[in-house]
């Protein structure tokens, strides 16, 4: 199958579950390829919206501009509502309101995404120089002092602030975040802890950890795929050297310790006891950033050699995990792993979906996205 054609059977997924998703959206997949949904205040509630506004963009076709526009008001009432806010404000509306604005220029979607990037820079530590991960119920809750890798694609909503308003607080939370996360997060040899506790008080850095990985010590393969993703798109936004450094180490740790048939396993450091289970939505994230970072680098050869990583991915992707074939799929991609230790494994996931969507497009050419 060519991506065109892979294209194009996404697009008839999307759109016959359109009707079936109605005002919700997509949370985490069932064993019938069903979705849950989301119904209220999820962190994934963004990626429905971003392959709407995605589709809707590649084809012009209104359908998906209409159903798009049908999940602003959500999006809308949900900015009046901080106590649903966390460090996840960019994935939700990057995809949702950043999109519209970015393919429209509609005014009520470019404010509403203003006052998400408020809230998101009101969390900034000027202390440890980081945005807390999650939210916390008393002072002595780690997550006071909590980074997350995940944490550098939120990071573009503020990059994007920055450039809608001209004003330089928002660049420099985000950049300052960036540097802290070099710091802490990513070790010597490219690989990633999850996550990263400081002292919230006096901001100093304490130790490494996971939440979704499979040890402290390991390398969860979505983090690791975030990364490489969020810090090339940090080099985009400030063409800071250690950004497009940082995206390469990452990139070149992933290739170096994905399986043979390029889908990636949850975690890059399981032991052989450990549950194998794939994770498809690292292996979608991990293609569309080794798109966007070759888009960048200055050695082609280098370049070529992400695009062919990236098609590999892609290809076992479309081969091994696409759901074209299943008449009642409401999602794209089986077998993401979400949170193994929680017992979420083997689903569709609608950030596998996105990413793979995303991918695709990377694939054919395209580098107009809404990061
Ligand atoms: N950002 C949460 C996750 O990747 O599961």
């Amino acid at each position: 199958m060519t991506y065109s054609e892979a294209l194009t059977q996404a697009f008839d997924v999307i759109r016959r579950t359109i009707p079936k998703m109605g005002a919700d959206r997509p949370a985490i997949g069932r064993s019938d390829f069903k979705y849950a949904r989301c119904h209220d205040s999820h962190w994934v509630d963004g990626f429905w919206s971003g392959q709407l506004w995605l589709a809707y963009a590649e084809t012009g076709d209104r359908t998906f501009l209409e159903a798009a526009r049908a999940q602003r008001p959500y999006f809308i009432q949900r900015l009046d509502r901080p106590e649903t806010h966390d460090h996840d404000l960019g994935f939700l509306y990057i995809l949702s309101l950043v999109a519209d604005t970015k393919l429209t220029g509609d005014e009520v979607a470019c404010r509403g995404a203003l006052r998400a990037a408020d809230s998101l820079a009101g969390r900034y530590n000027p202390r440890g120089r980081f945005i807390p991960a999650w939210n916390w119920r008393s002072e002595s809750d780690p997550n006071r002092g909590r980074i997350i890798i995940d944490c550098m694609e939120n990071l573009n909503l503020l990059f994007w602030a920055a450039e809608q308003t001209s004003q330089t607080c928002y660049r420099d939370i985000a950049v300052a975040h960036a540097h802290t996360t070099i710091d802490t997060i990513v070790r010597a040899d490219g690989s990633t802890y999850h996550s990263y506790i400081f002292d919230p008080d006096t901001g100093e850095p304490l130790r490494g950890e996971t939440v979704q990985g499979y040890a402290d010590e390991s390398c969860w393969s979505r983090g690791q795929a975030w990364g490489i993703h969020g810090f090339a798109m940090a080099y985009c936004y400030t063409g800071d050297e250690q950004f497009r450094a940082t995206a390469v180490r990452l990139a070149e740790y992933a290739l170096a310790h994905l399986p043979d048939d390029h889908v990636p396993y949850w975690d890059y450091r399981l032991p052989d006891d450990a549950p194998h289970y794939r994770d498809t939505s690292a292996g979608a994230i991990t293609a569309a950033g080794l798109f966007l970072l070759a888009d960048v680098l200055d050695d082609a050869s280098q370049a070529d050699r992400y695009r062919a990583a990236a098609c590999a991915i892609l290809d076992a992707l479309i081969a091994g995990y696409a759901l074209f074939d299943h008449p009642e799929a409401e999602g794209l991609l089986a077998q993401g792993a979400s949170h193994v230790a929680e017992g979420l494994a083997d689903n569709m996931l609608p950030y596998g979906d996105y990413f793979f969507l995303e991918a695709l497009l990377r694939a054919q050419g395209r580098t107009a996205f809404f990061w």
